[in-house]
């Protein structure tokens, strides 16, 4: 099995949410640590407890920036490519933004890793969106065909893509991970941030997208990063392709009920709106989300904690940041 030692590496989107906690754990690891962000949703905020080490450093810069791009990328080994426009609900209203903030901006970085010959090693994060609505639960990643439902899994699998083929053609390990719901604080979307927002402006009433029986796989931060880290330690091949969940999967409306148990509520009330085509939250939402995660387990790796404990301890943290 390969060994792997981290050289200078850079996290595009390293202010955001899954990029920030990468960050920190490569401070912490004394790797010298680039987090390049346009801060368009990321915040410095997040990078608090990073700031100030001697081996961190802030890049602001927007990936459709190339000259801004080739320099930060100047005798780095390593890339996490998490920037991107992550949202899968407004992407029907606004598919262009995923087109090009994932698949323009992942290409123009590609591009940039190509030409800087100096760059080893991307870590590329897709998402379980790629294989829309799977016949098989749990998904394992050599399941096909790959018809994603929303613009952004299809985006997402235009990236992989790419990410692969520069990896064949220009002498790059890739790692493509494909991660299910990932939520922790420092999160900014998805149904449980959605939830405690929707609460602290009414705490009478939580409307929720869909029938409330859309079930899926929630994995914490804690364990979604040791997962990232894992896949890059441990693969073998040049280019190889992980799923990156918890062990189970849990409904939306067990979710709503635990958001507001742990905000001390006793009298919300629990709507739904009853959604699109058959429940579904809105256009592109997958009502049903499973993966395997047999090929990441047979790493060494597996994740502490359930769908439903993510979702309770990932509650109470997001409380606080809110
Ligand atoms: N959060 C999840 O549940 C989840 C699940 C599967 C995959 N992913 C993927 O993981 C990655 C990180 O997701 P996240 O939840 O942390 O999202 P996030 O929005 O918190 O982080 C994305 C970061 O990228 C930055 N960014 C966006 N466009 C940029 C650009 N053009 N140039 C430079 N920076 C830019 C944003 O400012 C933000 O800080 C994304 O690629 C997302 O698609 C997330």
């Amino acid at each position: 099995m390969k060994s792997y030692s981290y050289g200078p590496t850079l996290v595009t989107g390293g202010a955001g949410f899954i990029g920030s906690h990468i960050v920190d754990k490569l401070v912490e690891q004394e790797i010298d640590v680039w987090a390049l962000d346009n801060l368009s949703t990321g915040k410095l905020s997040n990078l608090s407890k990073s700031e100030g080490k001697k081996n961190f450093n802030f890049i602001k810069e927007d990936l459709n920036n190339s000259a801004g791009v080739k320099k930060a990328l100047e005798d780095i080994k390593v890339v996490f490519h998490m920037a991107a426009d992550p949202e899968v609900r407004t992407g029907f209203e606004t598919p262009e933004s995923s087109y090009k903030e994932n698949v323009r901006n992942t290409f123009f970085l590609l591009e940039e890793i190509r030409k800087s010959k100096e760059v080893e090693k991307i870590v590329f994060a897709s998402s379980s969106a790629v294989y829309g609505d799977a016949k098989v639960l749990p998904t394992p990643e050599d399941y096909g065909p790959l018809l994603p439902i929303s613009a952004y899994g299809a985006s997402k699998l235009a990236c992989e893509a790419y990410v692969s083929s520069y990896c064949h053609n220009y002498g790059i390990d890739g790692y493509i991970v494909r991660p299910a719901n990932v939520i922790g604080s420092r999160g900014r979307h998805g149904v449980t941030w959605d939830f405690i927002n929707k609460i602290k402006k009414n705490s009478q009433l939580l409307e929720v997208l869909g029938d409330g029986k859309q079930t899926k796989s929630y994995i914490h931060v804690s364990d979604g990063v040791e997962g990232f880290f894992h896949c890059m330690k441990k693969s073998v091949n040049k280019v190889e392709i992980y799923n990156l969940g918890s062990e189970d999967s849990v409904d939306v409306m067990s979710i709503a009920k635990m958001v507001v148990k742990n905000m001390d509520l006793e009298n919300t009330k629990i709507i739904t709106t009853g959604g699109v085509d058959g429940g579904r939250g809105w256009v592109g939402d997958i009502k049903q989300a499973h993966l395997d995660i047999a090929k990441l387990k047979s790493l060494g790796w597996s994740p502490k904690l359930s769908s439903a404990e993510s979702v309770d301890l990932a509650s109470r943290e997001l409380q606080n940041d809110l």
